[in-house]
């Protein structure tokens, strides 16, 4: 690249840096005075629709009571509440990392920091969530909690904040459905709400990133990045439900999990939840080789 053309792709991405600092000013949230933290939980109301439940449809989903369902909707709710949470905390690792390498008075390196601050409240927010509903705050798997570690370390540019947006645009999906659904507890909606409305900044960011990044690899350099993405991206959506959850309603949870796995109701739930990323990541060129075997596990190309 010439450098008048990345100085323009530098200036670029401060103005939407900039746009997007402007927006945060004007709306953002503090759920600590945002969420009645103690009104009580209506005993009718459901944490999750119960088509969203990884075992709707399948055989152990049948032999359950209508009590034992919602039991494990709750358990999955908070489940992808404190992975979500886990998430945030990786991608706050990777904010820092590129804020620490760059100049801190520009408008990017500004709104990196301002994104690393409505992490925090909201995995505050998710941690309170799910201490509210009387749940452990599951997270991922132990191995997949130590591999997170590498998150930062391995993935950067495209790959990083791609695998960011698959994170932030499937959660955002369920959580729109679950916002308006009146049949879910009072709580959940409002934490859906502010993440609904904060994250919308932190998606349009990691869009960009993505874009002005994918401008400037080499040969070698994409085929990493493509990779990265979707090795990264297979775990994001396979560890949403950690599989102590099954538990809770007394099912194995190994059992719990190979059947989750092999629900086709499930495989379309994450399809769906990622058919707004997808198209995104395909046409940045971010989906393909070497990376399609870890895609196809992901569920989210809609092939399984
Ligand atoms: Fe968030
Ligand atoms: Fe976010």
């Amino acid at each position: 690249m010439s450098a008048p053309t990345a100085d323009r792709h530098a200036a670029d991405r401060h103005v939407t840096a900039a746009r997007l600092l402007k927006s945060s000013a004007k709306k953002s949230y503090d759920p600590a005075v945002d969420i009645d933290w103690d009104a009580p939980l209506p005993a009718d109301k459901i944490w999750v629709p119960e088509h969203r439940v990884s075992l709707y449809g399948t055989e152990l989903w049948e032999r359950m009571t209508p009590e034992q369902r919602v039991e494990l909707g709750k358990h999955e709710a908070c489940s992808v509440a404190s992975v979500g949470l886990w998430f945030e905390v990786l991608l706050m690792q990777r904010l820092l990392k590129d804020f620490y390498a760059e100049d801190p008075t520009t408008p990017r390196a500004q709104f990196a920091l301002t994104e690393v601050a409505d992490e925090c409240r909201h995995s505050q927010m998710f941690a309170r969530m799910v201490h509210t509903a009387g749940v452990e705050p599951y997270g991922p798997r132990e191995s997949i909690r130590r591999l997170g570690k590498l998150f930062s370390v391995v993935s950067w540019g495209p790959a990083a904040y791609g695998a960011i947006l698959v994170a932030e645009e499937v959660l955002d999906r369920l959580q729109r459905e679950q916002a308006e659904d009146e049949r879910i507890q009072p709580l959940m909606r409002q934490v859906n709400r502010i993440h609904i409305m904060e994250e919308a900044r932190h998606v349009s960011f990691a869009r960009d990133e993505v874009t002005r990044g994918m401008a400037q690899l080499s040969r070698a350099e994409l085929a990493y990045q493509r990779f990265v993405i979707a090795y990264i991206s297979m775990f994001v959506v396979r560890s949403l439900i950690n599989p102590r959850v099954y538990a809770a309603v007394g099912i194995d949870p190994a059992e719990g999990r190979r059947a989750a796995l092999g629900n086709p109701h499930h495989h379309e739930m994450i399809r769906w939840a990622g058919e707004k990323i997808m198209p995104f990541l395909d046409q940045a060129g971010l989906v393909g080789r070497p990376g399609m075997t870890w895609w196809r596990r992901s569920f989210l190309l809609g092939e399984s």
